[in-house]
């Protein structure tokens, strides 16, 4: 397996709101480490929002395998990053709903990252989101910031609708690279929906495990 740099790798998570951003994050933190990456959250979703569901409240309750750390303030938010990612490891930076709006966090986010993952669910409406990402990555680039790359991933996909499938053709159409992986939606007793407040399970070949090994190629390539 190749390593990643001394430097480290970071990795911003952004989305609508429930998208499964933070359930994803605590998944991936947990498989990294488990493999032997080490990895480390840091939590972007705005501060005054709902606490309980958080990356960081699931890391207080439950062991992800690294720590997930508060993100400070978007002026902060790039080099503290940086001082928080681990040698040869990631910084995983979870957000709250996605917003253009120039000078907030999400903004920071997308210019501390080397590479950005943006939830999508399996919904033709994504596809105007994901230009609002692109729009954002544009103004940065207009000031000078070095812009990130962007993966798309499908995310509450039920396997049985043929949307999700819609939903990647319309995307991959436009121009926008999505992830092989999906994360499918699991509603049962020990599925995602149910994941927050419990240490995820690493289980080989499934959805998250393999997300994690697709998006530690992307960082590593
Ligand atoms: N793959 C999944 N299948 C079914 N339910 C899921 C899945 N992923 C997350 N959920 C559930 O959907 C809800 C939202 O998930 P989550 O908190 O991870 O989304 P989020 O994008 O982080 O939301 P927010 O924008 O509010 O931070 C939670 O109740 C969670 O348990
Ligand atoms: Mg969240």
């Amino acid at each position: 397996m190749a390593r990643l740099p001394a430097g480290g790798r970071r990795i911003g998570v952004i989305g609508k709101g429930g998208s499964g951003k933070s359930t994803t994050c605590g998944h991936l933190l947990a498989h990294w480490t488990a493999e032997g990456t080490p990895a480390v959250g840091i939590d972007a979703d705005d501060p005054g929002e709902q606490e309980d569901g958080s990356l960081y409240a699931w890391s207080d309750i439950a062991d992800l395998g690294g720590p997930v750390y508060r993100a400070p303030a978007a002026s902060r938010l790039a080099d503290e990053v940086r001082r928080l990612t681990p040698a040869h490891g990631i910084g995983l930076i979870d957000t709250g709903a996605w917003e253009r709006k120039s000078g907030n966090r999400h903004f920071a986010v997308l210019a501390a990252s080397d590479l950005v993952v943006l939830a999508v669910q399996p919904t033709p409406i994504e596809l105007e989101r994901a230009g609002s990402v692109l729009k954002a990555m544009e103004q940065l680039e207009a000031v000078g910031v070095a812009v990130p790359r962007l993966l798309l991933l499908m995310t509450m996909v039920n396997r049985s609708a043929s949307s999700a499938k819609e939903t990647r053709e319309d995307l991959t159409a436009a121009g926008f690279t999505v992830m092989r992986t999906e994360v499918p939606r699991s509603d049962g007793r020990d599925g995602y929906a149910q994941a927050f407040g419990r240490t995820p399970r690493i289980d080989p070949g499934s959805p998250m495990a393999m997300l994690a090994d697709e998006l530690l190629d992307e960082v590593t390539r």
